[in-house]
């Protein structure tokens, strides 16, 4: 197996994190392998707002607290915890918003989110691809909040993705159903 091929086996969702932080480099290096996905016609509809400041970090958590309180009861129950954290306390955080009108954003984003994802475990950075951050973004506060944070007027939250160190040891693989296949040779 190569290199690539021993990567994509190996990247798990990571729900557990070190507080410290990833370097720059590292970031950076995560974020040009985000922009490298092929995106429909090369239309690079996305954008990455690379979150690591705790009190923006703290004031999503908030919101999200919030929007899960009047959720269903093991959500609300999650969020009434006193160390939630809608992010598993990752350091860094990157939401990928996606401009609404461009028909195939969504698969653009999530090719970017799935880069990220890789180049992270390249490193032995962990990673968490996510959509239920959206609650945050549903709600007044978390829309305005895009737009405090930078997000260019008429894009939406496609998904998040954390990114820190792991840690403790990667979760085992979930099994994969692997009637999935039709060959037709
Ligand atoms: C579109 C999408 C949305 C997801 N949303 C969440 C989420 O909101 N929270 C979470 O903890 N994991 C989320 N995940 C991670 C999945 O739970 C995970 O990929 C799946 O259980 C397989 O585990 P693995 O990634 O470790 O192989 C999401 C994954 C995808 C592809």
């Amino acid at each position: 197996m190569n290199e690539t091929l021993r990567v994509i086996k190996r990247r798990r969702s990571i729900r557990e994190y070190k507080p410290e932080q990833i370097t720059d480099s590292e970031l950076e290096a995560v974020l040009e392998a985000a922009i490298q996905a092929p995106s429909a016609m090369n239309q690079q509809k996305w954008h990455f707002t690379v979150i690591q400041n705790k009190d923006v970090l703290a004031k999503l958590t908030d919101v999200a607290r919030e929007s899960m309180k009047a959720g269903p009861e093991p959500m609300a129950n999650r969020a009434a915890q006193p160390d939630f954290s809608p992010f598993y306390h990752a350091p860094t955080v990157i939401i990928i918003t996606g401009d609404s009108t461009s028909r195939f954003v969504e698969i653009d984003c999530s090719l970017a989110a799935q880069n990220i994802a890789l180049a992270a475990e390249s490193l032995n950075i962990g990673s968490c691809i996510m959509t239920s951050p959206e609650l945050i973004f549903e709600s007044r506060k978390g829309a305005e909040l895009l737009k405090e944070l930078g997000v260019p007027d008429g894009y939406a939250h496609v998904c998040t993705v954390t990114l820190g160190y792991i840690d403790g040891d990667s979760p085992p693989a979930k099994p994969r159903n692997k009637e999935v296949f039709t060959y037709v040779k």
